[in-house]
């Protein structure tokens, strides 16, 4: 049984013709264990995606199911249960809290669980001393280099014990250095059986991924099984050879939003999804040719 499944998912933003598809019907399946790398331009949907599977965010249409229950219909507060128990975030910005020390920001979630302060604070410290952060346990945020917060940011995230991390441009902020130590923790809270949810730029970083999704306008477009160590060669070539929407689509589709005589369905249906749509397959049926060469 997949962790996560999810069947025919949408997220669009705004009404009427400002109307955007950030999502358009994804299909996911994703079994327990698996280290996906979500890899696609600026705008994809990839963390819309992210955020959906970590239930911050619902999908206008579609389902989800996590640990095959569905969770379309949960009420906020079992919800929010739902994602502390079962899911743990690493954010490009690191969110810790300033004014608390590392122990008590890796300390914070065992508190909404109603964890005794002597418990958290061990629970936290061991999960430090796992990232190699044992001596930093008193320092404040800002006494910290980027790895080192983001090394801190992890153990928050792994303090609940989560079955899914999910890590949203993780190294976006760390030099080449900073952003191995991370990943090597990544690997290590992979080897452990946690399933791993990562968001890169990094064609690079597709090596510790077991699996890579590469996603252009809402869409998955590629989706490949991969060894541990190497570099999905699909990402590598994506990567450098899709183009963004091309001003050429732009000014099709708005041409064709002018000249467009619409039909009754079309009326119902927002016009920028249309528009969208027919530009996304231009470009997406460029990219498929690229792809296969
Ligand atoms: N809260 C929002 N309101 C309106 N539109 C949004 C909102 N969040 C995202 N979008 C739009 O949805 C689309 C997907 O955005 P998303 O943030 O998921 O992309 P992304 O792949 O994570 O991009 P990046 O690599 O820049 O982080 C974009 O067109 C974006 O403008
Ligand atoms: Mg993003």
């Amino acid at each position: 049984m997949p962790i996560i499944e999810l069947r025919d998912v949408s997220k669009l933003y705004g009404f009427g013709d400002a109307t955007t598809v950030a999502l358009d019907e994804v299909n996911l399946s994703i079994e327990e264990g698996e280290f996906i790398a979500v890899m696609g331009p600026s705008g994809s949907g990839k963390s819309t995606l992210m955020n959906i599977i970590g239930l911050l965010d619902r999908p206008t249409h579609g389902n989800y199911l996590l640990n095959g229950r569905s969770v379309d219909r949960l009420r906020p507060r079992r919800r929010a249960k739902a994602r502390r128990d079962t899911i743990g975030f690493v954010f490009q910005s690191f969110n810790l809290l300033p004014r608390l020390t590392v122990l008590e920001n890796v300390a914070l979630p065992l508190a909404y669980k109603g964890v005794s302060l002597n418990k958290r604070l061990k629970m936290a410290e061991r999960i430090l001393e796992r990232v190699g952060m044992q001596e930093r346990e008193y320092y404040y945020p800002k006494q910290l280099s980027s790895g080192q917060t983001q090394s801190a940011a992890i153990a928050r995230a792994l303090v609940n014990n989560p079955k899914i991390i999910i890590a949203d441009e993780p190294t976006g902020n760390l030099d080449s250095a900073a952003s191995r130590l991370v990943m090597e923790l990544f690997a290590e809270i992979h080897r452990t059986g946690t399933t791993v949810l990562l968001v890169t730029h990094n064609p690079e970083l597709t090596r510790y991924a077991t699996r890579v999704v590469y996603m252009h306008d809402g869409d998955i477009i590629s989706d490949e099984h991969t060894d541990l160590g190497e570099v999905a060669k699909t990402a590598r070539k994506v990567m450098y050879t899709i183009p963004t929407t091309s001003e050429e689509d732009d000014l099709a589709g708005v041409s064709a939003l002018m000249h467009a005589v619409p039909g009754p369905r079309e009326h119902a249906r927002p016009k920028t999804k249309k528009h969208k749509k027919s530009s996304r397959k231009n470009s997406h049926a460029r990219a498929k040719k690229r792809v296969k060469v």
